[in-house]
């Protein structure tokens, strides 16, 4: 989902298609001093062949071409299979997917809408099976005005009535589903497995855990023990823990209260996170809790990362207070040289941060049940990037340095309820938006991507947001000390960082984007998001915002180092009005989840007239947001 709002971009696109054809000299030179790369290869064209490309390049598909249609494409010699559909039945006794009927009842058996993060846990628990599992996938928000014959286009949020809500809150949440590939190598998921689950805005009752559990800024009249609350809702990204349960991520939880947010003990806590009186989902009208004249400290608990173990479908999800309350994109986890757990976490707003939480004990790989609550103990840092190349990690801690009552902190809940402003105290470098962190297994360095940051002046651009007016995005690679892949120690307190490259066109100048000068007028991207790596290392950038560009969001695949690196080649596409999240490899490599979310959005789409009726195209069904699985051709790994 965007977070705000982009310049308009259509005096820019008639220059840019001007320009297109050619990679600026000026390019060239920014990627030479910014990523580091020789400039001695010359820009390739997309059409070509494999033989020519710059050495150290494994990738070894024919890129797809820059442009937008209503369906989606990948690279020839792989298939790209829908495996999981809006209103797709989950279990036994739900009934078929009837756009024309549309109930909370039904859809707490369907998948939700707007897949976002994917996880895939081999079945059974501890096997590394890559051909049966569970995919554990986010629902991030609803189109509404796509959902429904009756509700107007052109207010996507505003709805009218009861059941319109509570069918948005039963498609919000997240879905754990079984899946198994055949031996002809196609996936299918299994509808009545004993496994699969929802978790929704509605419900289950989910506890909260960790240091602010049971704070007074977490009770409200429905649950005096402020430890106690209903569902989750806005979950965006996330990650799997090294025993098997699976994070989802609370983000932009301000779209869904309502009430004027001034006024009370919460009044600067809610502004920092974009409370305003505003209407844009409707729970309100329905629900006092999300009123936040009649239940202020309801937002406070909202805004968490939460974890559940997908393997025990009666398990109850905990929101894992340590971690900091923020619009947490993913929680990516990785461990320190010791054993300690390590978490990280973008704030998905512009000029916030980013975010290390390590836990006090260890994990124990010879016994699951000892690490069920490792989360709930640690400390939370920030980054703070340093011109000479280092990255410090500062402690959020209570009464260390300005995060004292002085400054309004009486405890440590207060830092993690507001750990914005605790972050901000401490010194921390404000971010062109942090999406996804993600860690490699090959080479242990840590990639995140800022989407954008429109709104950079600057007097305000840093070393490590280096471009005024972001408006393509960059992804920087931070380095813990101690070696590659797991001698990599997450746990330390000061890393090293580069920047990986710098997103837009890098064929207008005024972008100031930079990858390796081998990159095709094709193979550049805009607005980086999630992002996986293959097990060999490399790469998969996933987008959000290409329309800006009136281009189509998908993804990217790049080499990490050597030769070959920033690189970005253009490997799938999404259809018009799709944004691309949640890419997820099996442990062998071979199937690359993907989820193709809000398609036809904008576009002037409405129910009647969507941009595009992907992936059904029949009339009157609505097009509906899925999972889609790539695999090669005949077998074999992704690349
Ligand atoms: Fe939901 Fe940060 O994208
Ligand atoms: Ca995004
Ligand atoms: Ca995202």
């Amino acid at each position: 989902m965007t977070n705000d709002a982009s310049p308009n971009a259509s005096q820019d696109k008639r220059a840019r298609l001007a320009r297109r054809a050619l990679l600026s000299a000026t390019a060239a030179a920014l990627v030479a001093s910014k990523v580091g790369q020789s400039d001695s290869l010359a820009a390739h064209s997309a059409s070509e062949s494999l033989p020519d490309l710059p050495m150290g390049l494994s990738l070894d598909f024919a890129e797809l071409e820059h442009g937008i249609d209503d369906t989606h494409h990948v690279a020839d010699g792989y298939r790209a299979d829908v495996l999981l559909r809006w209103g797709d039945p989950l279990f036994a006794d739900a009934p078929a997917f009837d756009p024309g009927a549309l109930s909370a009842q039904a859809q707490s058996k369907h998948f939700g809408y707007n897949n976002d993060f994917i996880a895939y846990f081999s079945l059974p628990l501890g096997s590394e099976r890559a051909n049966h599992g569970l995919l554990c996938v986010n629902h991030e928000y609803t189109n509404t005005d796509l959902m429904f014959a009756d509700v107007g286009g052109g207010q996507p949020y505003k709805i009218s009535n009861r059941r319109h809500m509570e069918v948005e809150m039963a498609a919000h949440g997240h879905s754990v589903v079984e899946v198994m590939r055949d031996s002809a190598g196609l996936w299918s998921f299994v509808q009545d497995s004993a496994y699969n689950r929802r978790l929704m805005a509605s419900g289950p009752v989910m506890t909260l855990a960790g240091p602010a559990a049971g704070h007074d800024r977490l009770k409200t009249s429905a649950d005096p023990t402020g430890r106690s609350v209903i569902g989750t809702f806005n979950n965006c990204a996330g990650g799997k823990t090294p025993w098997d349960t699976c994070l989802i991520a609370e983000e932009n939880i301000h779209y869904y209260f309502a009430g004027d947010p001034r006024g009370g003990d919460e009044t600067s806590n809610h502004l920092s996170m974009g409370l305003t009186q505003e209407l844009r989902y409707a729970w309100s009208k329905f629900l006092d809790r999300f009123d936040v004249t009649k239940e202020p400290h309801e937002p406070n608990r909202y805004g968490w990362v939460v974890e559940y173990d997908p393997y025990d479908p009666n398990s109850v999800p905990k929101k894992r207070t340590a971690l900091g309350r923020f619009k947490h994109e993913g929680a990516t986890t990785a461990l320190a040289k010791d054993g300690r757990v390590v978490v990280y976490s973008g704030d998905d707003q512009t000029y916030q941060y980013i975010y290390k939480f390590v836990s006090t004990r260890k994990y124990d790989p010879e016994n699951r049940a000892n690490n069920q609550d490792l989360l709930d103990e640690g400390t939370l840092h920030v980054a703070r990037f340093e011109e000479d190349g280092r990255l410090q990690w500062l402690p959020l801690v209570w009464g260390n340095g300005p995060l004292t009552r002085r400054n309004g902190f009486h405890s440590q809940a207060d830092v993690l309820i507001e750990t914005r402003r605790a972050a901000s105290f401490m010194g921390a470098t404000p971010m062109d938006r942090p999406e996804d962190v993600k860690t490699n297994p090959v080479t242990g360095s840590v990639f995140v991507s800022l989407t954008k940051n429109p709104f950079r002046r600057q007097h305000r651009v840093d070393t490590a947001n280096p471009r005024a007016r972001n408006r393509g995005g960059h992804i920087i690679e931070m380095t813990p000390p101690g070696g590659e892949g797991a001698n990599a120690d997450h746990g330390a307190d000061v890393f090293t960082w580069n920047v990986f490259l710098l997103a837009g066109d890098p064929s207008d100048v005024r972008y100031g984007a930079s990858y390796h000068p081998g990159v095709t007028e094709h193979g550049w991207l805009t607005n980086p998001d999630n992002m996986a790596f293959d097990p060999q290392g490399r790469i998969w950038i996933a987008t959000d915002g290409a329309t800006d560009f009136d281009t189509a969001d998908g993804i990217w695949a790049s080499e990490v180092r050597g030769t070959a690196r920033a690189l970005t080649r253009y490997f799938f596409k999404c259809p018009i009005g799709a944004e691309m999240t949640g890419p997820a490899f099996t442990p062998d490599g071979e199937t690359l989840f993907c989820s193709v979310q809000h398609p036809a959005q904008d576009n002037g789409s409405t129910y009647e007239k969507p941009a595009t009726r992907w992936p059904d195209f029949k009339n009157g069904v609505p097009p509906r947001p899925s999972v889609v699985a790539i695999t090669r051709e005949g077998g074999g790994s992704i690349a």
